[in-house]
């Protein structure tokens, strides 16, 4: 045993200072995201593979890949590996509870006349939280005869593969409720699948939340999920996406003030 730093296998390659502000720069004018001083090990650690796959010997030579024209495919590895994709059904109870008992009734009264309506899910990831969604509104059963959309959408093109799938391993239902397991899942090859039932209301797409452009498409939604998406971002970013949030949101404090006294009870 020697003293000194880490263990290190033999071919590992050390993120350099330069390499590090060149990395540090992309991912931030890139996709927002933010990565402070003592969390950029995290960087060296996790594009370790890359460099092998590449066969490429240091970081340098990988900063100059990244910023020719043959980068771009290149950096959505990098966002891909950098990002964190923690996700799993039914996460964050109480505020699922909120949805399902205070807003869903609200958003019912609000569209009654329409009877359409759009949730969508920023910063999907791998879908669990549009699937949860979708499951509080069938079961709701408020919406039955509605044309209902739950769209997600997320930074990373493996994460929108594997929600459009929607086939999920053991480590997913760490918070699921029993009865909605067996309500709404099939077990297939010994994972569970996503009835068709709910995969019908379900739509994903890849996109980076900094593109608004990108974002037309979801139309306007009656009500919006972000969450564990804002922490990673730096401040400018975080209020660009903000912007897009609002904007892409029906007004629905300006509807709840139109409707007939007494309507929400
Ligand atoms: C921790 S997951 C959150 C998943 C889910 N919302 C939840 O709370 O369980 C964060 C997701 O945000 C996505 N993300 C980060 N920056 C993004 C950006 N600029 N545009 C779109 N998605 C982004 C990542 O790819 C990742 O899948």
């Amino acid at each position: 045993m020697t003293g000194g730093g880490p263990w290190r296998p033999d071919n590992h390659r050390a993120l350099d200072d330069a390499s590090r502000r060149v990395l540090l720069q992309l991912l931030r004018e890139t996709a927002g995201l933010e990565f402070s001083t003592d969390t950029s090990f995290v960087l060296e650690r996790r594009l370790q593979d890359r460099l092998v796959a590449l066969s490429l010997d240091s970081f340098d030579d990988y900063v100059r890949l990244l910023r020719s024209p043959a980068g771009r495919a290149e950096l959505e590895h990098v966002l891909d590996e950098v990002t964190t994709h923690e996700t799993y059904f039914f996460r964050e109870e109480y505020q699922l509870r909120a949805f399902r008992d205070e807003l869903l009734p609200r958003l019912h009264a609000l569209a009654e006349r329409r009877r359409r309506m759009t949730i969508w899910s920023a910063g999907c990831s791998t879908g669990e939280e549009v699937y949860t969604v979708a499951m509080l509104v069938d079961a709701s059963h408020l919406f039955d005869d509605w044309n209902v959309r739950v769209v997600g959408s997320d930074l990373s093109r493996r994460c929108i593969e594997r929600a459009r799938r929607g086939v999920y391993g053991p480590s997913s239902f760490r918070s699921m409720p029993r009865d909605l397991l067996d309500r709404y899942f099939t077990l297939d090859e010994r994972q569970h699948r996503v009835d068709d039932s709910i995969r019908a209301y379900c739509a994903f797409f890849q996109a980076n939340l900094l593109e608004p452009e990108r974002h037309l498409g979801v139309g306007r939604a009656e009500a919006i999920f972000c969450r564990n998406v804002l922490i990673y971002l730096a401040e400018p970013a975080r209020r660009q996406v903000l912007e897009l949030l609002f904007a892409r949101l029906e007004p629905v404090e300006e509807q709840l003030e139109h409707l007939p006294a007494g309507r929400l009870g």
